[in-house]
Parts: C-alpha cells; sequence; structure tokens
C-alpha cells in the first residue's frame, strides 16, 4: 500500500476557492520557485511546463513505481501487485501488457460506439430538468450524467445507478494525514461490496457478451493473455476511479467558467458551434486544476537544474505548466481561441498519458452542444457564493452547487 502525499502536505491555501484555482500560487511558485523542495511533504515540485512535461514521460528518470504517490483513489485492495491492472504504476516496458488489455475497449471504433449513447443520456438528463430555469448543474447534470454515461458504457443494469454512485463516491474520499486508515478500510469495504456485484454480471457476459466496455474487456487478448474475471473488476474500478470524478469536476468548471470567467463566450458558442472543441481545450487548460501527478527518481540526475537523487519524490504540477507564459502567451487569461491550446499538459504525457482523453473530450462536448442547442442564455444567481459551495475533493476542492439560470 502507498503512502498517500496529500495536497495540504504541499500547500495550505486560507480559503477553499484559492485552492479551486489557485492561479496566483502558481504565479508566484513559476516565478520564484518554479523547482523547490518542500520539507514538509519531503518532495520536490516542479512547475515549469518542460519540467513537468520531462517528469512525466522520461520514464528512464523518473519512475511511476515509488512508495508514495499523490493519488488518493483506490481500485483493488491491498494485494494487487501481480495483477495485469496494475498498469498505471508500472513504467515501460512493464506497463505495456497491462495498458493494451485496458486500450482494446478504447479504440476508435469503441468511441463511435458510444457517441450516439452519449447523445441519447445527456438529452434525457436535460429532458428532466424540463423548462425549469433554475438549473443545479452539479446535481442536475455533471454528477448523474457521469453516473449514467459509464454505467451504460460498461454495460450494467441501469437500477442499480444510485448503489453505483455511492461505491464511486467512497472510491474518492479524499485522504488526510490523520484518516487515512479508516478512510482506506471503507475504500476496502466498498471494493469488496462492488466485487461481489460485479463478479456474477461478468459471468454473464461471459456467456451472452454485449456491446460493452465490460464485454470487450472479456474478449481483449495481449501475447495470448487475457483477463481474469478478478482483473475484469479491477479495470472496471481502474475506469470509473479514473473517469467519473475528473470528468464531471470537469464539466461543472465548466459551466462555472461560462458564468464567471468570460460572460459572452456563451453567445459566441451558441453562434458558432464549431468553437465548442477549442472551448472544450481552453477549459481543460485554463479551469482544471486538479492535475499533479509524482514520479520517483530512478537515478541521480541533475536534467531539472537541480540535483536529484535517486529515490527522491517530484510532484509534477500539470495545472501550473499550462500556466507557464514560456508556451501559452497571456496564460492566465481564458482565450478559447489560442492557437494551441491543445498542448496543455492535463491528461499527462508520454507512456502513461490518459486513455479515457477522447472519451473525457467527447462527454465535454456533448453535454455543452446539447445544452447550449436548448438554452439561448444563461445567467448566473446572485446569492452564490463559490466559497460556500465547494468541498475537499480526491484532487482539491470540487464545487458542490452550482446554481445557474437558463433561459430557452
Ligand atoms: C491516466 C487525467 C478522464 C482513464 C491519466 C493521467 C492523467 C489523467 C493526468 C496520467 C497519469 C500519469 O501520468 O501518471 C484525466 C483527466 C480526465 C480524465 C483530467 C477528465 C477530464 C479519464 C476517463 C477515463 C480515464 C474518462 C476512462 C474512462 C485513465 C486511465 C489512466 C489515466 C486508465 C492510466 C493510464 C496509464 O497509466 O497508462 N488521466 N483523465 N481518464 N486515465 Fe485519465
Amino acid at each position: 500500500n502507498k503512502e498517500v502525499i496529500s495536497y495540504e502536505d504541499i500547500k495550505v491555501f486560507t480559503t477553499r476557492s484559492e485552492q479551486f484555482h489557485p492561479l496566483n500560487w502558481y504565479k508566484q511558485m513559476l516565478l520564484n520557485e518554479p523547482i523547490s523542495y518542500n520539507k514538509s511533504s519531503k518532495t520536490w515540485n516542479a512547475f515549469r511546463y518542460d519540467d513537468v512535461k520531462r517528469v512525466l514521460s522520461d520514464y528512464e528518470h523518473f519512475s511511476s513505481e515509488g512508495d508514495r504517490t499523490t493519488i488518493s483513489v483506490k481500485f483493488s485492495e491491498d494485494n494487487f501487485n501481480d495483477s495485469k491492472v496494475n498498469f498505471v504504476t508500472l513504467d515501460p516496458p512493464k506497463n505495456r501488457r497491462g495498458r493494451a488489455l485496458l486500450a482494446a475497449a478504447f479504440t476508435p471504433r469503441s468511441l463511435a460506439n458510444w457517441e450516439p449513447r452519449i447523445h441519447q443520456v445527456a438529452n434525457n438528463l436535460l429532458d428532466q430538468l424540463g423548462d425549469e430555469e433554475l438549473i443545479d448543474v452539479v446535481d442536475g447534470i455533471s454528477n448523474p450524467l457521469l453516473t449514467i454515461v459509464m454505467s451504460d458504457l460498461l454495460g450494467l443494469p441501469s437500477p442499480d445507478i444510485a448503489l453505483f454512485k455511492s461505491w464511486v463516491d467512497i472510491l474518492f474520499l479524499p485522504y488526510k494525514k490523520e484518516n487515512q486508515e479508516i478512510i482506506n478500510q471503507r475504500k476496502n469495504m466498498a471494493i469488496r461490496e462492488f466485487f461481489t456485484y460485479l463478479l456474477p454480471i461478468i459471468m454473464e457476459k461471459r456467456k451472452n457478451p454485449g456491446v460493452d466496455i465490460i464485454s470487450d474487456l472479456i474478449k481483449a487478448e495481449v501475447d495470448g493473455e487475457k483477463l481474469t474475471d478478478q482483473e475484469i473488476v479491477e479495470m472496471t474500478m481502474a475506469i470509473l476511479g479514473a473517469g467519473v470524478e475528473t470528468t464531471s469536476h470537469m464539466i461543472s468548471t465548466t459551466f462555472y467558467s461560462l458564468l464567471y470567467d468570460d460572460a459572452k463566450l456563451y453567445s459566441e458558442l451558441r453562434s458558432n458551434p464549431d468553437l465548442i472543441p477549442a472551448a472544450v481545450e481552453e477549459m481543460l487548460r485554463y479551469r482544471f486544476h486538479m492535475s499533479r501527478r509524482d514520479r520517483t527518481v530512478k537515478k541521480d540526475n541533475n536534467l531539472l537544474g537541480v540535483d536529484l537523487k535517486k529515490g527522491d519524490v517530484i510532484v509534477a504540477w500539470m495545472s501550473a505548466a499550462n500556466m507557464d507564459q514560456n508556451m501559452f502567451s497571456d496564460p492566465f487569461t481564458l482565450n478559447i481561441h489560442r492557437p494551441n491550446n491543445k498542448k496543455h499538459l492535463t491528461f499527462g504525457n508520454g507512456p502513461h498519458f490518459c486513455l479515457g482523453a477522447p472519451l473525457a473530450r467527447l462527454e465535454l462536448k456533448i453535454i455543452l452542444t446539447n445544452f447550449l442547442q436548448r438554452y439561448s442564455r444563461i445567467e448566473s444567481v446572485e446569492s452564490f457564493e463559490l466559497e460556500k459551495n465547494l468541498t475537499d475533493s480526491a484532487t482539491g476542492q470540487s464545487l458542490t452547487h452550482l446554481p445557474l439560470k437558463a433561459y430557452k
């Protein structure tokens, strides 16, 4: 079991809102301490674009296999090392087989098949909102969309969605220094319940495959090897762990941004929906602030201009790298027209690049497209106070509510 490096070991913010969008801190760090050692977390921290990219991708020097991690999402009980699913924490070439087995379910063909299904889920959800003017984005759109889409794509029975959501919530509980043990026990329990729930579904799909991710995982074969039932349960957990909260957070913050960063953007996108993909990329660059990853130094080196010793842990802050002016001009401004916004590091870089990136992009594009078609105008709600609508999450701060007024 890896030791978790919590956010507050590295940086404590005075308000939740500040942590939600820590641009000032990034600005300071990029300027004054772009690569620095933090005594309380006992980690190096890298903020510059080139350094972050190097740390993430140069697995000869920076390993995913260390004993400490910034990731607090758990998707297997503790005896996980021999599993083929353990590719997220293995360096090439050892990660290859597991990654290829999961990638078999994330092909362009799968994506083409998922698109109409996600459209339908998005449409049904927006239908349920009806003509209501006051919408809560988190409860009404982001959370249900992701739970329903993921259970649909995995091929789980829809009556179980509430159950499924309750397990996902537990998997994402953030760790703090003082509660690691208790949180771990709760996560293990949820994992056991999820396993008991999923096993009969997998056995049934072995007999009668459907058009879904679990059936694709059953069929997937690499170097003559297939996944066991146990490993399919773990893969499913990994997909949920990696794909549900991240994407729902992304949807909520995108709406936040449309309301509070640039009030003219909504009508610009409505009159020119071809700009939606560029808007999605810029939101990922500018507004997505849960993005940091750790690596362990594999051999002594001075690649980042400081002496890094074998065994040192280094945290790469992708969201800060996305604000590096050497890469993005006028980086602290939201600008969907910037030519290189797709160069953001929000999905990582190199051998562990996010397998779900095309799906996450598709989900955001579809919900925005459908929403923009229905509503001509949105407005913020005056009484909304950001500070009171944030909560600690596995990744930093996430919105608990985001009310908006929408007009047809
Ligand atoms: C890996 C971000 C959505 C599945 C990663 C990594 C990042 C990331 C930064 C790299 C980890 C590293 O280098 O150590 C995001 C963000 C998302 C998102 C920002 C949404 C906005 C998804 C979705 C799925 C997914 C929807 C699947 C349904 C994965 C998997 C990996 C991964 C399986 C591990 C890849 C590997 O280690 O080889 N993600 N992700 N992600 N992501 Fe995502």
